[in-house]
C-alpha cells in the first residue's frame, strides 16, 4: 500500500495569520530593492539602517512590554544585536549608529497576542532572508562575516526555529478575540514597517 503523503495540520491561529497578511506581505516585498538592479552597497547600508531604526525600538517595546508569556524565550529571537553588528561591519561607525532616526509609529504590544503577533512578522521574516541571502551574497559579496549576518540569522537553523516558534504559537490556548488581537497586531507590524521604510526612502 502507498504511504499516505503527512498531512501537516495549521492551527487555526496560523491560517488566520497567512489569510491576513498575505497580501501585506507581497506589497512589502514588491517594494524592497534587494532584487533591485540598482541597489549597490551603499544602498545597501541605507536599507539595513532602516532596519535597524525598526527593529531597534520594536524589540525594545516587545521587552518592556511585559506581555511576552513567560514561557517564551525572547532573548536569543532578538535580532536589533546583529543589525548592529552588520552596520559596524560596514563601516558605520558608532557615533553613526548612536544618531539613526528610530520608527516612532510601532504596533501597540498590550497583550501576550500583540507580542506573538509581531513576533510572527519577525520570525516570519527570516524565511525569505535565506532567499535574500543567496542574492546579497552573489551581487554584493557580502555574508555574513562582512555586513549581511542579518539575512542569515539562524543559519541552518531557520527551518527548526520557525517550526519551533509555530508549534509554540499552535499550543498556546486562545479566545476567538485573542486570536483576533494576534492578526491585527501582525497586520500593523507589515504596515508599520512599509510606512517606515518607505519614509527612509529605501522602497521602490
Ligand atoms: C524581498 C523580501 C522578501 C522575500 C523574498 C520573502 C520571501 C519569503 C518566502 C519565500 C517565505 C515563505 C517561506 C516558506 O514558506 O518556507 C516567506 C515567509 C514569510 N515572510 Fe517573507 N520575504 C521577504 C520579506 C519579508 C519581510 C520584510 C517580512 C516582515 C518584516 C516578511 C515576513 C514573512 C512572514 C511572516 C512569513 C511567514 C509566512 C507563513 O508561512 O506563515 N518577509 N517570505
Amino acid at each position: 500500500m502507498q504511504a499516505k503523503a503527512r498531512e501537516v495540520y495549521v492551527p487555526p491561529v496560523l491560517q488566520d495569520l497567512r489569510a491576513g497578511t498575505a497580501e501585506l506581505h507581497i506589497a512589502l516585498e514588491k517594494r524592497l530593492p534587494f532584487f533591485s538592479d540598482t541597489l549597490d552597497t551603499q544602498a545597501f547600508v541605507r536599507l539595513v539602517q532602516a532596519y535597524y531604526g525598526f527593529y531597534l525600538p520594536l524589540e525594545n517595546a516587545l521587552q518592556q512590554s511585559d506581555a511576552i508569556p513567560t514561557d517564551f524565550d525572547l532573548a536569543p529571537r532578538l535580532k536589533t544585536p546583529t543589525l548592529r553588528a552588520d552596520l559596524l561591519a560596514l563601516g558605520v561607525s558608532a557615533a553613526a549608529l548612536q544618531s539613526l532616526p528610530h520608527c516612532q509609529q510601532l504596533p501597540i504590544i498590550d497583550s501576550s497576542a500583540a507580542c506573538l503577533g509581531v513576533l510572527y512578522v519577525l520570525e516570519g521574516a527570516t524565511l525569505g532572508g535565506q532567499i535574500l541571502r543567496r542574492e546579497i551574497s552573489s551581487r554584493l559579496g557580502l555574508e555574513a562575516n562582512n555586513g549581511a549576518a542579518f539575512l542569515d540569522i539562524y543559519g541552518a537553523a531557520t527551518g527548526r526555529r520557525w517550526r519551533d516558534f509555530i508549534e509554540y504559537l499552535g499550543n498556546q490556548p486562545m479566545s476567538a478575540d485573542e486570536r483576533a488581537a494576534v492578526v491585527t497586531a501582525a497586520q500593523t507590524t507589515f504596515s508599520c514597517f512599509e510606512r517606515w521604510l518607505e519614509s527612509r526612502e529605501v522602497l521602490a
